[in-house]
């Protein structure tokens, strides 16, 4: 069959629009691969941010914080923000100061020597021994003193004099053989509790540092060793002005239960003026000044025999 002129432009025409539709579809399909092309090139190459990056940079924002501080605070800023604020920890009490510390060299002027502690070693010595210049009433083996303390004790007399004050010393440095000796002499007459009472036993006396001086009024020879001393004027004196020449006295009345020793108001000893007078003015024992415990008894019942 012969088609017709107008048949045949029919065909040519639904020909050209099918190729018109393949053409455009296949248009279609190679732009979209392009733009996808495009787009995975440049996420590659790093032009474009990735979902992870633009939500942490978005976090970031959100909570001010930059990646450092993430870095050296895993928990995250926002979260230790939410946190409530830690209790300030209280500032500790200042500890008073002091003028010294207690030691436990014997050739220190702050060494503690009481019914606790005795001399290590036990038979020290100190070295710089002289007898001072001022009135002495004892037997010349008791009449020294180290050399601070010597020279401290000369003011003290001489300032006491220019007041009217008679005082001299009856007992200072003693060694370890006198105190042996006048510490059993005693025993033999009235056992260890009377000896004990008032004398020390070899190794635990003061009066082995050198820093320890007995004083006497030399106008009240009674009161010498007796606590009717603190009623004279020198010991009067001496209970009121002995820190400024740096010493204590060092047998406080009632305070047995802590240095041992009942009231020996003639009994000074060298601390030196800033400790002697911080002692004085706070009414101290030294154990209590340094903050070391009561010494009332020796260790052992009865001395070391000889
Ligand atoms: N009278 C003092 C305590 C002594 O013997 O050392
Ligand atoms: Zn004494």
């Amino acid at each position: 069959m012969v088609e017709s002129r107008g048949q045949a432009l029919q065909r040519r025409r639904a020909v050209y629009r099918r190729r018109r539709a393949w053409a455009a579809v296949i248009a279609v399909v190679l732009l979209a691969l392009l733009v996808f092309g495009l787009y995975a090139g440049l996420k590659t190459w790093g032009l474009l941010p990735s979902g992870q990056d633009a939500e942490e940079s978005e976090a970031a924002e959100l909570s001010g914080s930059n990646s450092d501080d993430d870095l050296a605070s895993p928990a995250g800023s926002s979260a230790a923000a939410a946190e409530p604020e830690p209790e300030p920890t209280p500032e500790p009490e200042p500890e008073p100061e002091r003028a010294s510390d207690p030691s436990w060299d014997p050739d220190s002027i702050h060494v503690l020597v009481n019914r606790q502690n005795p001399f290590e070693p036990v038979d020290y010595a100190p070295t710089d021994l002289v007898v001072p210049d001022v009135p002495h009433y004892g037997p010349e083996a008791a009449m020294s003193l180290r050399q601070e303390p010597a020279a401290a004790l000369e003011e003290l007399i001489a300032t006491g004099r220019q007041e009217g004050m008679a005082l001299g010393l009856v007992s200072g440095y003693r060694s370890f053989d006198y105190q042996f000796q006048i510490y059993w002499a005693r025993h033999a007459e009235v056992g260890t509790e009377a000896t004990d009472l008032y004398m020390s036993r070899p190794g635990y006396s003061e009066h082995q540092t050198g820093l320890a001086a007995d004083v006497i009024s030399i106008e009240n020879p009674d009161c010498m060793l007796g606590e009717c001393f603190a009623d004279t004027p020198e010991g009067q004196w001496v209970a009121e002005n002995a820190h400024r020449f740096g010493f204590i006295i060092r047998y406080l009345e009632d305070m047995e239960h802590i240095t041992g020793y009942p009231y020996e108001p003639w009994h000074l000893r060298y601390v030196g003026v800033e400790t002697a007078t911080e002692v004085f003015e706070l009414g101290l024992t030294l154990e209590k000044y340094w903050e070391q415990p009561a010494a009332p008894d020796y260790d052992d019942a009865e001395p070391a025999s000889p």
